[in-house]
């Protein structure tokens, strides 16, 4: 009787592992911004887990190692307890292959990111089968990227509304270090 009980549970639990819907938001976050956490928070909220994907985008060059970009997000997602973060230098479906994940999520600030956006959706869909669901970025954070804020830092400017504090302050101790 017991044996069948502990049966019953483990298939249970089986059955809802298999059935765990899992996303990513995949990005170079560098750094991560109040727009990347405003959409990674709604994501948290309509997938039973989401992985934070750090990926090397080979065509730009990067102000944070990845490891402290993962760090950066790890401390920012603290309140969400179904997040997960990691990095991949690879293609993105094959990351979601072997992770078992079926869903991309990803940040529609306006329409200039369309174009771009609806090409990846659909070699990733073709390539894997894999969906591609964009969610529309609050209408406060539109504007906002991290290349965006980069270039603010720089040359001194106040990014404190555009990222979190931790961010903020390592933007700036990254921007004194490198001494421009
Ligand atoms: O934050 P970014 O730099 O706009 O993110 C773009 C990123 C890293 C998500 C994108 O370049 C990507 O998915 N790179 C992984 C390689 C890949 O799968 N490319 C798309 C298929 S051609």
């Amino acid at each position: 009787m017991a044996f069948l009980r502990l049966k019953w549970i483990s298939t249970d639990l089986l059955a809802s592992v298999c059935h765990m819907k899992r996303a990513v938001c995949p990005g170079s976050f560098d750094p991560v911004t109040l727009g990347h956490l405003d959409i990674i928070e709604r994501a948290s909220a309509q997938f039973d887990e989401v992985v934070i994907a750090v990926l090397v985008n080979r065509t730009k060059s990067s102000m944070f190692t990845v490891q402290e970009r993962m760090e950066m997000i790890t401390k920012t997602t603290a309140h969400l307890p179904n997040i997960r973060v990691d990095s991949w230098s690879g293609l993105l479906v094959e990351y979601c292959k072997s992770n078992d994940i079926q869903s991309i999520v990803k940040g529609l600030r306006a329409v200039t990111d369309f174009d771009y956006e609806l090409q990846m959706a659909q070699v990733n869909l073709q390539a894997s089968g894999v969906e591609t669901m964009f969610m529309a970025t609050a209408p406060a954070h539109s504007f906002l990227s991290s290349s965006l804020v980069k270039e603010l830092a720089h040359y001194g400017g106040d990014v404190s509304s555009m990222v979190p504090k931790i961010v903020n302050e390592a933007l700036k101790a990254r921007v004194t270090e490198s001494g421009n």
